[in-house]
């Protein structure tokens, strides 16, 4: 069975206890990795946890997440909406991923709308804060199955 997923974290969800709020709820990011380990526990899936500030940090980690992983879900922060270099390397990578932002992306600046990575997931959840991690991993594990 291919269960096991990497949830991959970008450029400032480090610091999201101290980002606006009424965005991103004002969790921990201790904590918001505690609650998707949990879904991920109650799907049946192995989840491992990276997160980076380092734009190619994350392009490393996702040319060796196929050594360790089935699976990917990804929120790479404001690099969504930018970084060709990862969605690149989401290419190399070869691994199904959901795209996963806990805002609501199409309802805040125009900048936010657009997502580099996308259209190589199978699937993408947005605005529903940490729920949106559950319905995320829901989607990986159908796309596993
Ligand atoms: C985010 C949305 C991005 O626009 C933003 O830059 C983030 C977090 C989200 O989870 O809602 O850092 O990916």
């Amino acid at each position: 069975m291919r269960n096991r997923v990497l949830v991959m974290h970008g450029v400032n969800l480090d610091a999201l206890d101290r980002r606006p709020a009424e965005h991103y709820g004002g969790l921990t990011f201790a904590r918001l990795e505690i609650r998707i380990g949990q879904f991920a526990r109650e799907l049946g899936l192995e989840a491992r946890f990276f997160q980076t500030n380092f734009e190619g940090e994350f392009v490393e980690e996702l040319h060796r997440a196929g050594d360790y992983s089935d699976g990917l879900v990804l929120n790479p922060g404001a690099w969504t909406h930018y970084s060709w270099a990862i969605r690149d390397a989401l290419e190399v990578a070869g691994l199904p991923a959901v795209e996963v932002h806990l805002s609501d992306v199409a309802g805040r600046e125009e900048w936010r709308r657009v997502s580099v990575v996308r259209d190589l997931c199978v699937g993408s959840v947005a605005g529903l804060g940490v729920e949106g991690y559950r319905e995320g991993l829901e989607q990986l594990r159908a796309a596993l199955a």
